[in-house]
């Protein structure tokens, strides 16, 4: 392995080929905690061409490559095995923003662009880059591709790969594919980019991607709502679709067991509203600076709620600093579930119009396996796409520990049964590579089988991840 690792230094620079463990330790472990592993080096290119040299490399030598961005990942897909022969190869220092083009509506970036900056990079120019996450400070745009993420703006913008117009890939072989069109119109032939969004680096490592960007959207109306129940959450997703039409942005769902743990744990936290609920929804909607009434819609629809039984009560945004405390109660769940001690993260999606009796039927499930479990459920309702992640009764985060593997076969053999996807959002990974391909037909894995062996014959792109 001497060889290589000269290989390597010579590639990138000594000082970007990390071996020691001091060095390499944020690189192997994932943000979860649960996936540990080692690494034989971290690589860290600054370009493309280093990126197809540190490929290339490991190619001649037959050493597997793990591609990592942010290392926000959810299911160990960006971290190391234990076995200490893999290559990270970290994109971290690809942070290039190379072109905005306000009005044909694209940016081009390097894969190793963190969302915020993207998103910052296009309000520059006047523009939305719409996706957005919890992990929008740290994850990069070549992660986000890779996991396909989803996000709080599906519902009107669509996952990563409908913002996705071309790609940069550096092949496992080290060959550069350039595909960076900015072109809304190309049918000739397969759609090489859609391939690799969503493949979790096993068939190649992204270096950079053209996106689309949207008209921005300065007005925002935004409530916390308290709501009976998840049926209710439903039933008020359809009212706010009527009344608000293209301007509904956001329609998101969390229980009172999530908020619970945001107020114990995230500082400056608190309740908007005086009476606790069973569920809550955070509404948006957002408009052009030209869109007025956005607040009178809002109003309309939090009225109608009211009067339907769909909501007991609301707290409106009255200012910017208000917006902010009520998404932080959205976007604080998966710390404050982390910091409040073990959690077992589920990520389903069901047929919207199912997902109330679902939630409710697999509580009472739960509940036989860990008397007194905790579900923490929250998520992209307005998507179908809950988090059903769970959190042990209160002191006993071995029994949750014990319990987890019946705990997750209840929940996904159920969300099977029901026609649903057992990772709506954050892919695979290492944690679900075997899951997912139980819960698929054999034609299926089979035609998985064939691309992965048609663009990585060696095995080499992020073994164990996606295909078990
Ligand atoms: P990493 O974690 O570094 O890698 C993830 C996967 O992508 C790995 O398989 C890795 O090998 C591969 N990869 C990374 N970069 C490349 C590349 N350049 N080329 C090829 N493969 C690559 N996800 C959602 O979908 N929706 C959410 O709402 C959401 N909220 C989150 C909130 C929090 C607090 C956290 C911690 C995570 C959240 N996530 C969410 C999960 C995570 O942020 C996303 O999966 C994100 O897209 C990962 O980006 P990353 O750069 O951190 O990728
Ligand atoms: C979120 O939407 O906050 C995350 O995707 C959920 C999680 O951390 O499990
Ligand atoms: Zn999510």
């Amino acid at each position: 392995m001497t060889d290589l690792l000269d290989h390597l230094r010579t590639a990138v620079g000594a000082d970007q080929v990390l071996t020691d463990d001091a060095d390499t330790g944020a690189y192997v472990v994932d943000w979860t905690g649960v996936h540990a592993g080692r690494a034989l080096a971290v690589v860290r290119p600054g370009s493309t061409d280093e990126v197809a040299a540190v490929v290339t490399a490991c190619h001649e030598a037959g050493v597997a490559i793990v591609p990592q961005g942010g290392n926000t990942g959810l299911v160990g897909g960006g971290v190391p095995d234990g076995s200490g022969d893999q290559v990270v190869v970290s994109l971290g220092r690809m942070r290039r923003v190379r072109d905005v083009d306000p009005v044909a509506g694209t940016i081009t970036v390097d894969a190793g662009v963190v969302l915020a900056d993207v998103q910052a990079a296009a309000s520059d120019a006047g523009r939305l880059f719409p996706m957005s996450l919890g992990s929008e400070g740290s994850c990069t745009i070549g992660g986000n591709l890779a996991t396909n993420a989803g996000g709080t703006a599906v519902l009107r913008y669509g996952m990563t790969r409908e913002l996705v117009l071309g790609l940069e890939v550096v092949l496992p072989d080290g060959r550069v594919w350039d595909g960076l069109r900015a072109l809304r119109k190309d049918n000739t032939g397969y759609d090489l980019t859609q391939l690799f969004v969503g493949s979790e680096g096993t068939l190649g490592v992204i270096t950079g991607a053209v996106l689309r960007l949207f008209p921005a959207t300065p007005r925002h109306a935004t409530a916390w709502v308290a709501v009976p129940s998840v049926d209710a959450a439903v039933s008020l997703l359809g009212t706010a679709q009527q009344h608000a039409g293209a301007h509904l942005a956001t329609f998101e769902i969390a229980n009172r067991q999530a908020l619970d743990l945001v107020l114990a744990h995230l500082p400056g936290a608190s309740d908007p509203l005086a009476e606790p609920s069973e569920w809550y929804v955070l509404v948006e909607l957002a408009g052009a600076s030209s869109d007025g009434g956005l607040d009178d819609a809002l109003e309309a629809i939090l009225g109608s709620a009211v009067d339907e039984g769909l909501a007991t009560d609301a707290a409106i945004a009255g200012s910017p600093a208000q917006r902010s405390a009520l998404w932080a109660l959205r976007e604080g769940i998966s710390e404050a579930q982390k910091v409040e001690g073990a959690t077992l993260k589920h990520d389903v999606t069901l047929p919207i119009a199912d997902l109330a009796a679902w939630a409710t039927s697999i509580g009472a499930t739960l509940d036989r396996i860990l008397p007194g479990v905790r579900p923490v459920t929250y998520g992209h309702v307005g998507d179908g796409n809950l988090h059903y992640n769970l959190s042990a009764p209160v002191g006993l985060d071995d029994d949750l520990r014990a319990a987890a593997a019946d705990l997750t076969t209840a929940i996904y053999d159920s969300v099977a049964a029901g026609h649903g996807s057992i990772s709506a959002e954050h892919g695979l990974g290492r944690t679900k590579a075997v899951a997912g391909a139980s819960y698929k037909s054999g034609v299926e894995v089979d035609l998985m089988r064939a691309l992965k062996a048609a663009l990585d014959p060696a095995g080499l792109m992020n073994p164990g991840v996606l295909l078990p």
